[in-house]
């Protein structure tokens, strides 16, 4: 079980930091579910002092993840939000972040609502747009935070473009990556220093595990991030840990389906006499589908569509059967949401709509079930 250098993607998703159990040849790395490690003697112990520091199931996983974004280490976290605090606590009072302006609204949130009181400040622009990045860096910029494709109405930033401005200016780069998942998007390739996950979402894939993890490059920051999620003690779980890693040894597999399935129903709806707009970059309508041709390897399960007026909207998410109303995404099952009232309604109204997100936007995460069933369900719920 010796991973080569050359090793391809989907090989490195099911092998990576996969060591059989020393102790019984045990092909899955075990669930340690345990709190402390027993001593030899004063100082002498096997690595592992006590479970917060050190577990073997969420190295394996840390290991795995840093291999599949293609960065140099990987940390592990309670929840994607507790990765990307660990992230923001490598700011100091008086600094500033620049953030993609159509971020999550928890993300958001958490800048706003808790961050700001410890005197860092956020700049929220059109990251799509090189220019409107350049003028918002200032002598305190410390990072620039970019979601592509966006959640929900899925724009699109060029990464090598923002990353080469970033760093002509000293910022660093960090890239939350839920929503594309490493199969279809690498942001380290294109000069990312960080990438965030919320695990929860696709690297886990079944809905049944809240977390986060952190990839990065840099020595420093490395040594910052192992710093802080032992001093915070946000770590994931040894069982979520277990979830994840098992997860990830399908991911190949599930984002084929998923980008398949996605690019079946974006071009469903497109047809669709009721449905006004269709948002997914592998469409030719996509304002940036030869960006996302360039950046992405198939473009993801996840879709936004407008339906012309907040009551059908709200009339497509109760009358579907198969998808289930729900937040979240990148799961096996398909989920359909309405994000001005759900994901997205921590963000103000008057934010909402300088993104475009509109009431009358419905998003899916789409599932990799048969598409022919899919079709079916949004027809009879359209119709
Ligand atoms: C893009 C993105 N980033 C981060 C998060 C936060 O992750 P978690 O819910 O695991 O804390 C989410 C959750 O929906 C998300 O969609």
């Amino acid at each position: 079980m010796k991973l080569s250098d050359q090793a391809r993607f989907s090989t490195i998703c099911i092998h990576a930091g996969q060591e059989p159990d020393p102790t019984t040849g045990a092909i899955i790395t075990p669930i340690y579910q345990t709190s402390t490690y027993v001593q030899e003697e004063v100082g002498r112990h096997k690595g592992y002092e006590y479970a917060r520091t050190q577990n073997p199931t969420r190295f394996a996983l840390e290991k795995n993840l840093a291999a599949i974004e293609g960065g140099k280490a990987a940390y592990a976290f309670a929840s994607g939000m507790a990765a990307i605090g660990a992230i923001t606590s490598m700011m100091k009072s008086g600094d500033h972040m620049v953030v993609t302006d159509n971020t999550y609204g928890g993300t958001y949130r958490l800048f706003e609502r808790v961050l700001r009181n410890y005197q860092l400040s956020f700049t929220y622009v059109d990251t799509s747009r090189p220019e409107a990045i350049e003028a918002a860096i200032t002598p305190q910029t410390k990072m620039l935070f970019i979601e592509t494709p966006t959640n929900p109405v899925l724009r699109l930033t060029d990464l090598a473009c923002a990353s080469e401005i970033a760093h002509r200016h000293d910022v660093r780069v960090v890239v939350d990556n839920t929503f594309a998942s490493p199969v279809v998007q690498r942001p380290i390739e294109f000069g990312a220093d960080m990438v965030v996950h919320s695990t929860t979402k696709y690297l886990n894939g079944h809905s049944d595990s809240i977390g986060g993890v952190v990839i990065a490059t840099r020595d420093e920051d490395i040594e910052w991030l192992q710093f802080i999620q032992n001093s915070q003690g946000a770590i994931l779980s040894p069982f979520d840990s277990w979830l994840v890693l098992r997860g990830t040894k399908t991911l190949a597999v599930r984002m084929a389906q998923h980008n398949a399935n996605g690019q079946i129903l974006a071009e469903f709806l497109e047809t669709h006499p009721k449905v006004k707009q269709v948002l997914y970059p592998g469409l030719p309508s996509h304002p940036q589908h030869e960006l996302a041709k360039r950046q992405m390897r198939g473009f993801g399960g996840m879709i936004a569509f407008d339906v012309g007026t907040m009551e059908a909207a709200y009339s497509v998410c109760k009358r579907v059967r198969l998808m289930a109303l729900a937040e979240s995404l990148g799961g096996v099952e398909t989920l359909i949401g309405h994000p001005a009232a759900m994901t997205h309604a921590s963000v103000p109204k008057e934010r909402r709509a300088a993104i475009g997100l509109t009431d009358s936007l419905v998003r899916i995460s789409v599932g990799i079930e048969d598409p022919a069933d899919l079709i079916d369900d949004l027809k009879q719920a359209l119709d």
